[in-house]
């Protein structure tokens, strides 16, 4: 139980978090910040914040858990500077889709002497983004993944990871690097492609599309700042999956431009298999 808990980002995750919060009754009060003054208004009209400060230092400087749930880009230093106000018994995570970047410019920057940092990401969320999409349901059953760094004290993961199961997650640890390198097959390439592949039709063939484009898609309504930063701070890993994507593609072209159908439907039934596996 935490009694103070501050959301710096007040957005989609953030106010899904808080939501949760208020339903799991595991915070004494929230207060929100967030650089978007409507965003965090609205955050409060909703119920995700019991309070709202406008400046970073106001917001977490009596809180005992610190949430950053802001675009990947602006984490770090985020964290970096709350670190300068915060309780030195606090303890901060984070909801970012990459961790190595985050951790390594923390790692040199920031030395866990006052407030600990235990990295986090939550595998929920949707396409749509600000708090009118916050869902208090998102976490339940879905994995959150933490990725302690090599200074992280036990204790301090133990107490970010109880938070983390109270609003409904189950647990896994990985290192930042095998997070970004697994969640550049399994998040960030399927996102990319379904950029490319809405960005390659025309309008004049929206009334012909159906159920299978829209599935395949959905992702492509995310909101593209917040995903070309994902990407930037993805890249290598990302770069490296979309390579085995296009030897996948490639092979199916060949097989196709050869007539050698067994081997396309070799192919297909191969992802069919592994795509029943998918809950
Ligand atoms: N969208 C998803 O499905 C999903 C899933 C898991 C994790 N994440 C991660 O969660 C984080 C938040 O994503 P979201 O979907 O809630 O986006 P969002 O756009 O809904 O919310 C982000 C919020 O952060 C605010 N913000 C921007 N810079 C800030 C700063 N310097 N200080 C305080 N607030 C700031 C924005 O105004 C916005 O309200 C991202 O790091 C993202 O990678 C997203």
């Amino acid at each position: 139980m935490f009694e103070t808990l501050a959301l710096v980002g007040t957005g989609m995750i953030g106010g899904s978090i808080g939501l949760a919060c208020k339903k799991s009754a595991q915070v004494g009060r929230i207060i929100g910040y967030d650089t978007n003054p409507e965003s965090l208004e609205a955050s409060r009209a909703l119920g995700i914040c019991d309070s709202i400060e406008y400046k970073l230092e106001n917001a977490i400087k009596e809180a005992d858990l610190v949430v950053f749930s802001t675009p990947v880009q602006v984490i770090a230093e985020e964290i970096i500077r709350a670190a300068k106000s915060a309780k030195s018994t606090a303890l901060f995570t984070d909801t970012g889709s990459t961790k190595a970047e985050i951790c390594k410019s923390l790692k040199t920057n920031f030395k866990n002497t006052g407030p600990i940092y235990v990295p986090a990401h939550p595998i929920a969320g949707s396409e749509k983004n600000g708090p009118t999409a916050a869902n208090a349901e998102l976490f339940k059953g879905k994995l959150t993944i933490l990725c302690p760094m090599e200074n992280t004290p036990a204790w301090a993961l133990d107490k970010v990871s109880g938070f983390w199961q109270s609003i409904g997650s189950r647990i896994e640890k990985l290192s930042p690097e095998e997070h970004d390198g697994i969640f550049a097959f399994t998040s960030h390439l399927p996102h990319l492609i379904a950029y490319a592949l809405a960005g390659l039709l025309e309008p004049r063939h929206i009334q012909f599309t159906a159920g299978g484009f829209r599935d395949t898609t959905r992702v492509a309504g995310s909101d593209p700042i917040l995903w070309t930063e994902i990407f930037k701070a993805n890249k290598g890993p990302l770069i490296n999956a979309l390579r085995g994507f296009q030897d996948g593609l490639n092979r199916m072209e060949s097989a196709l431009e050869n007539g050698d159908f067994e081997s396309l439907k070799a192919m297909l039934a191969k992802a069919q298999q592994f795509r029943k596996t998918v809950q």
